[in-house]
């Protein structure tokens, strides 16, 4: 006989309230406050939405006390060491691994969609060169609603997976492009003969002066951080794209929008922002006077690349870019890198530190990703574009998941109003 549904019974003002209580295949289970209003007339108040499921999804799975981090059920760790970030990318799209015949009709549809509209050079051109490279991206996805018009009706599933694979294609080409031309170096086009992370190296550091060859370390690491960042759960940035798709916005404009919530330094700018600390802390000795600062109430300051809304465990993606970091730093013989040193005692004396223990802060995503894309030979304005390119196939994905819900509909949540109560207008002669 199957379970009576559970719930949770809310009394307000003598009156009881049941709510339905929905189990996940794991995790926390939910409160179903759907109906609160409608029935109590009162809003629940949740504003960093510490303890909202905004909605259901079977793409990634997180656990932030065990450290855990699965996409449709396969760890990080395992698909790190063992996939590739197109295959990653299937995996998220289309919910399983794919066969062989799958995969290369997966990899050929991706690799003939990473050119971008010629007229869209011109685009690039209206920016100063000093542009953030992030602001360049903002701008270029967004206007890639006025050049790909055919792949804009997201009521059409085939329009919805053109759109799709246009983004993970051209991501690459835009971001590479956003680096050139701040640097006033030519646009370097992408090659049908090169893997995903090769096409982009090579996009960023060839010049048509000379050939180039990829350095198959780097395009293994650049891959490996690709898949790191492919997606994460209801981060800001993805919520963002969700919320975006939820009045029925194009595909460009909602990845747009992801890409703009995702600047912020508390957020995917924070890869930026690390290297930038560690950098202004420049030796290990100054450690302790950085960490008394991000312990300090009165300073604003924090430890970039520490801490997370849901990790209170290690970021198993920092584990993985930190065996990364040691890899390709020796491989390049930089191995003595005093970054990699600063940031290796900073995370020995955090970590043991009461303050960072008691807030359950330890080293997130962007801690040592920034280390390796700057032995790479990237300036730290590319780190927070390469996280954007890394996380469009999340978006997409969590996009796509939530079009096709035929319960979605538009968000809008409400507030706690603390504002004026009615008033009536007064001339000016009377103020
Ligand atoms: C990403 O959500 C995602 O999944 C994001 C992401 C993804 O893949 O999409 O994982 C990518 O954004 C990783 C996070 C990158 N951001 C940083 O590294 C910036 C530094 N970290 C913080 O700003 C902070 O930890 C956040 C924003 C990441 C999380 O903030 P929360 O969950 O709102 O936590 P909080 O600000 O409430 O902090 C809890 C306490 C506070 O102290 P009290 O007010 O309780 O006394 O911990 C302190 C904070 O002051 N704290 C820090 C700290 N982070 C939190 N103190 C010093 N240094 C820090 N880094």
């Amino acid at each position: 006989m199957s379970e009576a549904p559970k719930t949770a019974t809310l009394t307000i003002d003598g009156k009881n309230y049941d709510l339905p209580i929905h189990s996940p295949t794991t995790g926390p289970d939910v409160l179903d406050i759907r109906k609160l209003y409608g029935q109590a007339g009162v809003f629940t108040y949740d504003p960093g939405f510490t303890s909202t499921a905004s909605c259901e999804s079977t793409i990634t799975y997180i656990d932030g006390e065990e450290g855990i981090l699965t996409h449709r059920g396969y760890p990080i760790g395992e698909l790190a060491g063992q996939s590739h970030y197109l295959e990653v990318c299937y995996l998220l799209l289309y919910g399983a691994l794919p066969n062989a015949a799958e995969l290369e009709e997966f990899e050929t549809t991706i690799t003939r969609h990473t050119m971008l509209h010629e007229q869209m050079v011109n685009f690039f051109r209206g920016f100063r060169r000093d542009a953030h490279p992030m602001a360049i991206m903002v701008g270029v996805v967004g206007a890639m609603s006025a050049f790909y018009h055919d792949s804009t009706d997201i009521s059409d599933p085939r329009q919805r997976e053109v759109a799709s694979h246009r983004l993970i294609a051209k991501m690459p080409t835009i971001a590479a492009m956003a680096y050139k031309y701040t640097i006033g170096q030519p646009f370097i086009s992408p090659r049908n003969d090169l893997d995903y992370a090769s096409n982009f190296l090579r996009m960023c550091f060839a010049v048509p002066a000379e050939d180039y060859e990829v350095n198959p370390i780097l395009s293994r690491a650049m891959d490996r951080i690709f898949t790191l960042h492919a997606d994460h759960e209801q981060n800001a940035s993805t919520s963002t794209v969700r919320l975006a798709s939820s009045s029925g916005a194009n595909p460009f404009a909602c990845i747009a929008a992801g890409i703009a919530c995702l600047w912020g330094p508390a957020h995917g700018g924070a890869n930026q922002a690390c290297l930038e600390m560690l950098k202004e802390i420049g030796s290990v000795d100054r450690i302790p006077e950085f960490i008394e600062r991000a312990k300090d109430k009165n300073d604003p300051f924090r430890l970039m690349g520490f801490g997370h809304r849901v990790y209170k465990n290690m970021d198993p993606r920092a584990t993985v870019m930190k065996q990364s970091a040691d890899e390709v730093l020796e491989l390049l013989g930089v191995d003595d890198n005093p970054l990699l040193q600063v940031a290796s005692e900073l995370e020995r004396i955090a970590l043991s530190d009461p303050y960072f223990k008691e807030k359950k802060l330890f080293p997130n995503v962007d801690f040592y990703s920034g280390i390796i894309l700057e032995a790479m030979g990237f300036p730290t304005s590319m780190f927070t574009p390469i996280f954007a390119l890394s996380r469009t196939v999340g978006w997409i994905s969590q996009w796509k998941e939530q079009l096709s819900d035929p319960a979605h509909k538009i968000g809008r949540p409400r507030q706690l109003y603390l504002g004026e109560d009615v008033r009536s207008y007064t001339d000016i002669e009377n103020r």
